[in-house]
């Protein structure tokens, strides 16, 4: 194992979003010596609310977009250590406008890295499993670190791009980093346009939750705290210019996970609408994390699904406040591509 990093004051990118806004939370709970600085362009996916509360001498948020080289070069010095979350998310919104993919998440990593190489200070990239392709559905094998890339989506051929910069700029210019690509996380303030949120909030407005294809394509669920403690792990231990793979053998079809809310959410569940498939739609994703497991001793404390899925039901029950200004433009855009 290398040497343990000990950083200060770290920059995330995207800290208002799902996953990002939830390592803040995670790194402020569990590490009080680390000051954080967000920098978030806030996008329709970014929510300042994600992290108000957050005590002002832990949390500073900077608006700002990451493809500013000027305002990067204000912000980056001063700073040990960037953990880069900010990118366009959605794969359906990749496919009816790819280019905002092109920018925030090729041409942002790439001014990170610039800035990165210019202040020499640490660099953790975060990003999906999708890189890989998908799997077949009658096959146990699993995604590990020696996967061939084999992106399928305008949205996971830019992640796959940005990992490849990450890649190049650490062999050339001999930059401290580390990659992880992660599985689908569920938990609170995840965006209503995602299959958890978007079931969960239809059933809270008496909608029929929708279902792509026959529900046969398998997700690898991890709960979003669990992708916040693996990546303080391989920020804090990892081996520079290594690659760790996140997940919690989380793996169920979507018709399964779909039936599961609607149990718990005490409806029939049979009672959802079949609707037009995703083009391209990957089959199935599955991370092999014995890389990380062994090498830096992290495991998933959120092993049972179907509680991490009730208690997720119960947040969005109790903050309809917060979900709803987004709900209906969300709805809108899908009814349009006939979803
Ligand atoms: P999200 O869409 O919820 O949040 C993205 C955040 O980035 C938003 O706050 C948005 O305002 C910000 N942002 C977008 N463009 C920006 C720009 N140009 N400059 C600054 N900020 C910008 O995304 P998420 O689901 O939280 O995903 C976060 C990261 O994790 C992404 O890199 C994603 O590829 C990766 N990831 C996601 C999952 C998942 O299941 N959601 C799984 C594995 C990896
Ligand atoms: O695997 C990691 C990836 O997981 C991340 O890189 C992405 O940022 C994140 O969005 C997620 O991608 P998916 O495409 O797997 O997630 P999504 O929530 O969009 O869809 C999950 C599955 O549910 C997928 O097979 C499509 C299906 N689906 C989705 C929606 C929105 C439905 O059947 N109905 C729906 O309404």
């Amino acid at each position: 194992m290398s040497e343990i990093f000990e950083p200060k004051n770290i920059v995330v990118t995207g800290g208002c979003g799902f996953i990002g806004s939830n390592f803040v939370h995670y790194v402020v709970n569990n590490h009080p010596e680390v000051h954080v600085t967000v920098l978030d362009k806030l996008t329709y996916a970014g929510n300042p609310e994600n992290i108000a509360g957050l005590p002002s001498d832990r949390v500073e948020l900077v608006v700002g977009d990451i493809c500013d080289a000027d305002l990067l070069d204000r912000l980056v010095p001063g700073h040990d250590a960037i953990v880069h979350y900010a990118a366009e998310s959605h794969n359906d919104n990749s496919i009816a406008d790819p280019e905002p993919f092109l920018r925030t998440n090729v041409e942002g990593t790439f001014r990170l890295l610039e800035a990165v190489r210019k202040y020499g200070i640490r660099y953790h990239h975060v990003s999906t499993d999708e890189v890989y392709g998908d799997l077949p559905l009658d096959d146990p094998a699993k995604f590990t670190e020696e996967t061939p890339y084999h992106p399928s989506s305008p949205y996971s051929s830019t992640k796959a791009s940005s990992d490849m910069l990450v890649r190049a700029w650490t062999r050339t210019y001999g930059l401290r980093t580390t990659i992880s690509n992660c599985s689908n996380n569920y938990g609170p303030y995840q965006h209503v346009e995602k299959f958890i949120p978007r079931q969960i909030t239809n059933i809270i407005d008496g909608v029929r939750p929708k279902l792509y294809g026959k529900g046969e394509n398998v997700r690898d669920w991890i709960h979003t705290e669990d992708h916040s403690s693996a990546v303080w792990d391989i920020l804090t231990k990892g081996q520079m210019g290594e690659t760790y793979l996140i997940g919690a053998n989380g793996e169920r079809n979507n018709i399964t996970v779909l039936r599961m809310i609607l149990e718990a959410m005490g409806r029939d569940p049979e009672d959802f609408d079949w609707v037009a498939d995703r083009p391209g739609h990957d089959r199935r994703y599955a991370i092999d994390s014995s890389k990380l497991q062994r090498e830096l001793g992290w495991k998933p404390s959120h092993t049972d699904f179907s509680e991490g899925l009730k208690e997720t039901i119960d947040w969005y029950v109790a903050n309809e406040a917060w979900w709803r200004p987004a709900k209906e433009a969300t709805e809108a855009r899908y009814r349009a591509q006939g979803q």
